[in-house]
């Protein structure tokens, strides 16, 4: 079996690539080429598995590259990862996000289409196409209200999939996946900006982490156990759209707290709004706000409703919520010694 992955230097892709490849898989992964020549992650793999992965320098906004690398390789899979991630960049750089993750989409699915009609083709769709939703907790039925550029990007990504899939009989699925985490996830993100920041803590940092919104609410698995769903995605008769989360909601100043936890601190919160902060119990500031940190618009109240994936696909999350801040804040205090 052959798998191409795009977005393979990122988060999923260095657990996909695992996955597939203990599978038995051939991997091959599109890494947009850096004058640096790193690749993301794929940097992180040790280098025995990293030697396995077949790499096609490229981007997913030229579509004549993906035609002739599909019409090339022709794939029995795809899982379309890559994309402009990032919900708050998104505000500042809208278009090229809707050109990466509308246009590329669309190069995918073209791709496809043109190039390799057998191919079983998996997008990285998300929580965030709810926006602020109305209903908890959520699941394939619930009202789509994207609140972001980003999410406004990715249900044109959905709607792509669900289009192409009736239209041209496509096997392609739409995975609606929750944050999902882990040791790798770029450090903007909050939950790594805050596992970073407390191992910094604990190495003698007496600099407190700045966070943003802190009681925004969002339901956190962990990297790993998603992509096993992805793969399950596609293994089905017919193709079809999941909701993969946990189930369990949580702020962003719970997962501080937890955090703070894992290295035997009790955080103490003290003022409200932009005067927020966390205190040490001998009074040292560990947690500040920042406007800066602040969106346009804010997307969470999330919970997961994953009961399809589960009676279907038989798939649920393996990993608590304490035990993913537990692995994220051991794996940074590791890379700190
Ligand atoms: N990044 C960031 N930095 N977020 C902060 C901060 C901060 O300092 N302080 C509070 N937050 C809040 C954000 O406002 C948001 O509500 C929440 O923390 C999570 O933000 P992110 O970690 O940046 O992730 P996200 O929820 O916007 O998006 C991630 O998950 C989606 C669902 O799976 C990304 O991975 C998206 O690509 C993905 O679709």
């Amino acid at each position: 079996m052959k798998a191409l992955i795009t977005g393979i230097s990122g988060q999923d892709g260095y657990f996909l690539s695992q996955l597939l490849l203990s599978k038995g898989y051939e991997v091959h992964g599109i890494v947009r080429r850096n004058s640096s020549m790193t690749q993301g992650t794929m940097d992180l793999l040790p280098e025995h598995i990293k030697s396995n992965i077949i790499v096609h320098y490229g981007d997913i906004t030229d579509g004549n590259f993906l035609s002739n690398l599909l019409m090339k390789e022709k794939p029995e899979e795809m899982y379309h990862l890559a994309a402009q991630s990032f919900v708050g960049y998104s505000f500042q750089n809208a278009l090229s996000t809707y050109d990466v993750n509308i246009g590329g989409t669309l190069n995918v699915c073209n791709a496809v289409k043109d190039a390799s009609q057998d191919t079983r083709l998996y997008f990285a769709a998300t929580s965030e196409l709810f926006g602020q939703p109305r209903v908890t907790p959520q699941n394939e039925t619930t009202l789509f209200m994207p609140r972001s550029p980003y999410a406004v990007s990715k249900l044109s990504g959905l709607w792509t999939i669900r289009t192409y899939r009736e239209a041209y009989r496509l096997y392609m699925t739409n995975g609606i996946l929750f944050n999902h985490e882990s040791e790798v996830r770029g450090p903007e993100f909050v939950t790594r900006k805050i596992t970073r920041g407390v191992a910094q803590i604990k190495n003698g940092s007496p600099d407190p982490i700045i966070l943003g919104n802190l009681s925004a609410v969002k339901d956190w698995g962990y990297a790993r156990d998603y992509v096993e769903g992805m793969w399950m995605m596609l293994q089905q008769d017919n193709p079809d759209d999941f909701v993969l989360g946990t189930g369990e909601s949580h702020t962003v100043r719970e997962f501080a707290e937890m955090a703070f936890d894992v290295i035997g601190e009790k955080i103490r919160w003290v003022g409200s709004g932009v005067n927020e902060i966390g205190l040490s119990q001998e009074g040292n500031t560990l947690v500040k706000v920042s406007r800066e940190f602040f969106r346009p618009l804010e997307s969470d109240n999330y919970r997961a409703d994953y009961s399809k994936a589960k009676k279907v696909l038989k798939w649920k999350p393996e990993t608590t919520f304490a035990d993913l801040v537990k692995i994220m804040v051991e794996s940074d205090l590791k890379s700190l010694n």
